[in-house]
């Protein structure tokens, strides 16, 4: 069976749907654990951040949430490249989630001490399932390359490394990066992927309808081992999907 494919009017619907999504899981998980939601970078995520801030603030539990990142951009947390940035004014200074529950990634530190530092971290504060933390809801986005996280069809191989994050590096910008790896991608519970807009549509497509060379695309690994994977489109980005 394949995975549901939710194809919306506009970025704000998809927005709904996803803060629908997540209030639902939250209520659902029981009062003695947490549940760990993963954040993404980019643009779709802000507007749902947006969505979620304005209707769902009070319909949320945020002391039941733990919050991460599935990568950052190694630059200090008030760099406009930084996604914890990002998610902070956008949504965490605008939700009652306990500072104690915030999980940035240092993207000021040292690349590869902090992706051991923030995998370790991640496994004392995320369930265990086989050994593997197992993520209650990580988002993720689609980039024009087919990357997802910070891993691209150049360093694929991060992918199916041993550890939970990785120090990585954007290929054409040569930015470092923290991300996560397929190892703890595909262990999570619920995986969404947002991908919005006309400039994403040959990825969609290529990766979704299995189109030549969409194996070597790091957004067509993503495949949770006993969880589900959900993508949320618009209209322009699911044009070319057969
Ligand atoms: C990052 C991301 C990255 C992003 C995609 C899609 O930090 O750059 O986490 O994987 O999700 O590039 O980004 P857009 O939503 O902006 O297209």
């Amino acid at each position: 069976m394949g995975n549901p494919i939710k194809i919306f009017d506009s970025t704000e619907e998809l927005a709904q749907y996803f803060s629908t999504l997540l209030a639902d899981r939250i209520s659902e998980t029981p009062d003695d654990r947490y549940f760990s939601w993963v954040l993404s970078g980019g643009s779709t995520p802000k507007t749902v951040f947006g969505k979620i801030v304005s209707s769902f603030r009070d319909a949320i539990d945020w002391n039941k949430v733990k919050i991460f990142w599935g990568d950052e951009r190694c630059v200090g947390p008030d760099d406009k490249e930084s996604n914890y940035k990002m998610a902070r004014e956008n949504l965490l200074d605008h939700i009652p989630v306990p500072a104690s529950s915030i999980f940035r990634i240092y993207g000021e530190a040292n690349p590869a001490a902090e992706a051991a530092r923030y995998g370790e971290q991640f496994g004392r504060h995320v369930n265990l399932v086989h050994g593997i933390p197992q993520a209650d809801l990580f988002m993720l986005g689609l980039g024009e390359d087919g990357h997802t996280a910070s891993i691209f069809p150049s360093n694929i191989e991060l992918f199916s490394s041993r550890n939970l994050f990785e120090p990585s590096e954007h290929p054409l910008t040569k930015q470092k990066r923290i991300t996560a790896t397929g190892r703890v991608i595909n262990q999570s519970k619920l995986v969404v992927i947002l991908a919005t807009g006309q400039s994403k549509a040959a990825r969609v497509a290529q990766v979704i309808n299995r189109l030549d060379g969409w194996d070597q695309l790091p957004a067509a690994r993503v495949s949770p081992e006993d969880g589900e994977l959900i993508w949320l489109l618009d209209r322009m980005s699911a044009s070319s999907l057969k």
